[in-house]
């Protein structure tokens, strides 16, 4: 096991934050569990704790709070070294008739939430001189068109655009930051009015039976989570600026 490092990763109530927040802990990390759902950070940190792992969990809007994430690390384990930019909300929106503010909504958590938590840790990190790891979640939504979509897919864009930025303004002081593109994943984000997209019968038919996925199935939470880690460890040390696409094959695919 390598040297352990304190991670803040948003949205970790639910899905690939929580399967992230559970594989750096298993790999010895110390996770600051940050979700805008308190209760749902809660019981992410208390399961790491019962797995004999070490975790604090805050309840932390990324549009607001920032700089109390960052302080909660600094407060429970005397330093920053990781950041997960994951928190993130879907929901569909007809370009035509969505109210701007609506529309809004997805840019403000998902590419906002992650500058302002961007800019937080990394001010820390470059305070305390040796340097740390930036990963964001993106989506292959970020470089493929989808109806309903364009203000989630608009956001993704724009992170994979902050990632490589912040690569190269960052890379002076020792931090790496990439990103990690999930295709379909089987999480509460994939459930639309009680059903999980990935249930229905087009979807069965067109991704999986026709191999629309080339893998036939959407990923778990834990196949992102491994990817994330990677990432998030800063072992490959000379990777900065780059998504991975991990979808199954999705969009190698036509
Ligand atoms: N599920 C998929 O198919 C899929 C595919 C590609 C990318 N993603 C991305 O993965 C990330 C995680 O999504 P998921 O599928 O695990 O969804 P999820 O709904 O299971 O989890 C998202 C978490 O983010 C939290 N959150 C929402 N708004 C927040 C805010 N303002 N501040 C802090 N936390 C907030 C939610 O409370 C929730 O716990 C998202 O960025 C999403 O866009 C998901």
């Amino acid at each position: 096991m390598g040297v352990s490092q304190v991670a803040v990763i948003t949205g970790a109530g639910s899905g690939i934050g929580r399967a992230t927040a559970h594989e750096l802990a298993q790999r010895g990390h110390r996770i600051v569990v940050a979700d805008i759902n308190a209760g749902a950070a809660e019981v992410v940190a208390n399961e790491i704790i019962q797995l004999g792992g070490h975790a604090v969990a805050i309840g932390a809007d990324v549009c607001v709070d920032a700089d109390a994430m960052v302080a909660k690390a600094i407060e429970a384990f005397g330093v920053i070294d990781i950041l997960v930019n994951n928190a993130g909300i879907f929901y569909p929106a007809d370009f035509l008739t969505t109210p701007f503010a609506e529309w809004q909504k997805a840019v403000d958590v998902m590419y906002f939430g992650a500058v302002h938590c961007s800019q937080a840790a990394a001010r820390a990190m470059v305070a305390q001189g040796h340097g740390g790891q930036i990963v964001n979640v993106s989506s292959v939504n970020a470089f493929l068109g989808a109806p309903l979509s364009s203000h989630y897919n608009t956001a993704k864009g724009a992170i994979d655009q902050l990632t490589r930025c912040l690569a190269v303004e960052l890379a002076p002081h020792g931090i790496l930051v990439n990103g990690v593109a999930p295709g379909f994943v089987e999480t509460p984000m994939a459930i639309v009015d009680g059903v999980s997209e990935h249930s229905t019968a087009e979807f069965q038919q067109f991704y999986v039976q026709r191999r629309r996925i080339p893998l036939a199935r959407p990923a778990e939470p834990s196949e992102i989570a491994v990817v994330i880690a990677f990432l998030a460890e800063g072992s490959a040390t000379y990777l900065t600026g780059h998504t991975i696409v991990v979808d199954g094959g999705l969009s190698v695919t036509f």
